[in-house]
């Protein structure tokens, strides 16, 4: 059942590019792009196993004779400076010049991929965003970081490139695996935490539904909750890149659950997936917040419980030494002068602003009494 695509209203029109949202809004990638960013030639790239599914259907909305799908294998481990060599000369050898559009279609891994293609191509093209994972679609596609890896590490050579548009059509989610359904929840669950206690009560409902995977495509009702929900996640963070462009201050409530999540996810050598990670990060930092007097008393409590409800974990593995957890933390690029720096919540929908810093230091025995 299409919902016609609309504008979502993202953070009250404070984004600089649109944010399309609808059921089977993949068909309309080519109306919107034309508008957004026209071109000449399209390059829409994606890895093998979502352009085996929606490859076609994309290209086949863009001008016939002008538009080639270009792919990489699936998976982290080929964001890399060797894709971006291959792709960016195989769109060179297909005659794509300075006026190409990049169609990024595909999970966070490709968003920043393509998008860090379109920021280097010909010193810079446009790039549409058609997130196809949860994830994706909440948190990759809205902000304009585009990076590869590199051995030192995760995203570490990367630009600023926001997109021309963002195209999310949730039906896409059906052929999502549960687990990468589940991760993408939890940054869901973050964006209730940081920013909206009503939205999380809301959420914290529907997850019971979720945690077992995407409503059947008839059921109307259980996919207008999925796309108000994406639509919502989506303008909490865009109202908080919108006025922090660049990770000044207050961008930096997008790290609540993500210092020990990192550490975790490390840890456990990437057995733990990003959300799984930043589920339990999520938990440990509000126990920790409340320790320090920071978060009120009851706000750790209704963090676990809306993460066990997702059926994400709430807790370290009991083989991870909250030792190691710690020390882990220490290696995170947040870190600053000795003390590692948290976003921490005050309570269920508002986040701790230390004098408008928006992140504070923490003693390690706050963090090792929280994760023991
Ligand atoms: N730029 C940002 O602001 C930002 C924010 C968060 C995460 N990220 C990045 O996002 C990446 C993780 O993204 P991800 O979790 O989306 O992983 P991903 O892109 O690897 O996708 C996960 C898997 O799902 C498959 N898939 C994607 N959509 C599908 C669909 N609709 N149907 C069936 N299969 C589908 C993919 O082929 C892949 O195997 C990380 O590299 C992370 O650094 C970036
Ligand atoms: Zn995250």
């Amino acid at each position: 059942v299409p919902s016609a695509p609309h504008l979502a209203d993202a953070a009250e029109g404070a984004l600089p590019y649109p944010v399309w949202i609808g059921r089977r809004a993949v068909d309309e990638v080519g109306a919107v792009a034309a508008t957004a960013a026209p071109a000449h030639r399209w390059a829409v790239i994606a890895d093998s196993a979502v352009a085996e599914r929606y490859g076609a259907r994309v290209v086949g909305t863009l001008p016939s004779g002008r538009a080639t799908l270009f792919t990489v294998p699936p998976g982290e481990e080929h964001k890399t400076r060797a894709s971006w060599a291959r792709l960016t000369d195989e769109m060179l050898d297909a005659g794509c010049g300075r006026d190409t559009t990049v169609v990024a279609l595909g999970g966070g891994v490709v968003g920043d991929l393509a998008g860090f293609v379109a920021a280097t191509f010909m010193r810079g093209v446009p790039v549409v965003q058609v997130p196809t994972t949860l994830l994706a679609m909440v948190d990759a596609s809205v902000g304009g970081k585009t990076a590869v890896d590199v051995p030192a590490g995760k995203n570490l050579v990367g630009a600023f490139h926001p997109p021309a548009a963002v195209v999310v059509d949730p039906l896409v989610l059906v052929s999502l695996p549960q687990p990468e359904l589940k991760a993408g929840l939890a940054e869901v669950v973050k964006h209730g935490v940081i920013a909206d206690a009503a939205y999380l009560a809301r959420v914290a409902y529907l997850l019971p539904g979720l945690r077992a995977g995407a409503p059947p495509v008839a059921d109307v009702a259980a996919w207008d909750a999925v796309e108000a929900v994406i639509a919502r996640s989506i303008a909490i963070k865009a109202g908080v890149v919108a006025s922090d462009e660049r990770e000044g201050g207050l961008r930096k409530i997008l790290n609540y659950g993500h210092t020990v999540g990192h550490a975790v996810e490390i840890l456990s050598g990437f057995s733990l997936r990003h959300g799984e990670a930043v589920a339990i990060g999520m938990v440990v930092e509000a126990d920790a917040a409340e320790r320090a007097g920071i978060a009120q008393s009851g706000t750790a409590d209704t963090v676990r419980e809306v993460v066990r409800r997702a059926g994400l974990p709430d807790r370290r593995p009991p083989d991870m030494a909250p030792e190691a957890v710690v020390h882990a933390t220490r290696t995170d690029k947040k870190a600053r002068a000795g003390a590692v720096e948290y976003a921490l919540p005050e309570r269920v929908g508002t986040m701790a602003s230390a004098g408008g810093r928006w992140s504070v230091p923490l003693p390690d025995e706050v963090v090792l009494g929280a994760l023991a």
